[in-house]
């Protein structure tokens, strides 16, 4: 039987993670980098490359790539599944992590219900959950070559939860529609692309609470009291499962969802 240390092993991985040089993307690149894989940080042209560059190379050595992608265009997209067909590259992990979020900055988003605009609901839909469908179709071929790969998609509590309203009262924050639909979507894509890209490819999907970043005081204070472990949650708290569904240790594990949510969402 293998052993643990080579099931967990991420050496020879090629590792592609969208939206990777975000706050979640941090703790997924230095789990990639820790366990050995080569990364591919998908993102926004203009994002500080060279700091998370310098940052994971001082844990390991590996290859990392930025590729400058803007994924709400449809063309931008395109060009990069064709650069990844052309190089006939064995790609073992696909994560689909880039999104508006909550604190995303865009008109019509963050507002009360009658003030959420259509044309940013639609914005939504296309980063959050288009793309995600987009890239693992495009790439499926990559993902195949190793008959291993694995798609990782990050959705959200709130793509299976309704928002709490009393979690925001007195703060600028807000859950959007989109947001969540989006998230939803997320959940079943995942569940459909695990079917249909079985045996080859393993589809999961992670869905984090809250993570703790300098939100208002009292907002912190409700939310802890909503978990059971009785805090919000540390970027570090995703490396597990990152690991687990990157590597060999899921190889028996496709169309599940796990929720790192310190157990507010059974109550
Ligand atoms: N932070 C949380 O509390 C939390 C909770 C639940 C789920 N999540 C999910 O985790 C994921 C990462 O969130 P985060 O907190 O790291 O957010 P973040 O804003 O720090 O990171 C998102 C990254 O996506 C990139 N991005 C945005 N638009 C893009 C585009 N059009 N093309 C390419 N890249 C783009 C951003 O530049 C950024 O680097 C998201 O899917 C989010 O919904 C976060």
């Amino acid at each position: 039987m293998k052993k643990i240390s080579s099931l967990i092993s991420l050496k020879n991985k090629n590792i592609l993670v969208t939206g990777g040089l975000g706050k979640l993307g941090l703790a997924i690149n230095e789990t990639v980098a820790e366990l050995n894989g080569n990364l591919f940080l998908l993102d926004l042209p203009g994002k500080n490359f060279d700091k998370m560059n310098n940052h994971l190379k001082k844990i390991s050595n590996i290859k990392i790539n930025y590729i400058k992608c803007n994924l709400s265009d449809v063309i931008e997209r395109n060009k990069i599944i064709q650069e990844f067909k052309n190089s006939k590259i064995k790609l073992d992990v696909l994560i689909n992590n880039a999104a508006f979020t909550g604190s995303s900055d865009l008109d019509g988003w963050n507002n009360k219900f009658d003030r959420q605009s259509i044309n940013t609901f639609e914005k939504a839909l296309s980063l959050n959950l288009t793309s995600a469908f987009h890239l693992s179709q495009g790439l499926h071929e990559n993902l195949n070559k190793g008959k291993n790969g694995s798609i990782i998609n990050i959705s959200s509590i709130y793509g299976f939860l309704s928002p709490d309203y009393s979690l925001y009262k007195g703060t600028n924050m807000n859950v959007p529609a989109a947001y969540s639909a989006s998230k939803g979507g997320l959940l079943q894509l995942t569940r459909w692309l695990a079917s249909t890209c079985a045996p080859n490819v393993r589809v999961n999907s992670v869905s984090p609470g809250g993570i703790l970043n300098n939100q208002n005081k009292n907002f912190i204070k409700r939310y802890t009291n909503k978990t059971l472990l009785n805090r919000m949650a540390k970027p570090e708290d995703f490396k597990g499962i990152i690991a687990f569904l990157s590597s060999n240790l899921s190889s028996y594990v496709t169309g599940q969802n796990f929720i790192i949510d310190g157990g507010l969402s059974i109550k």
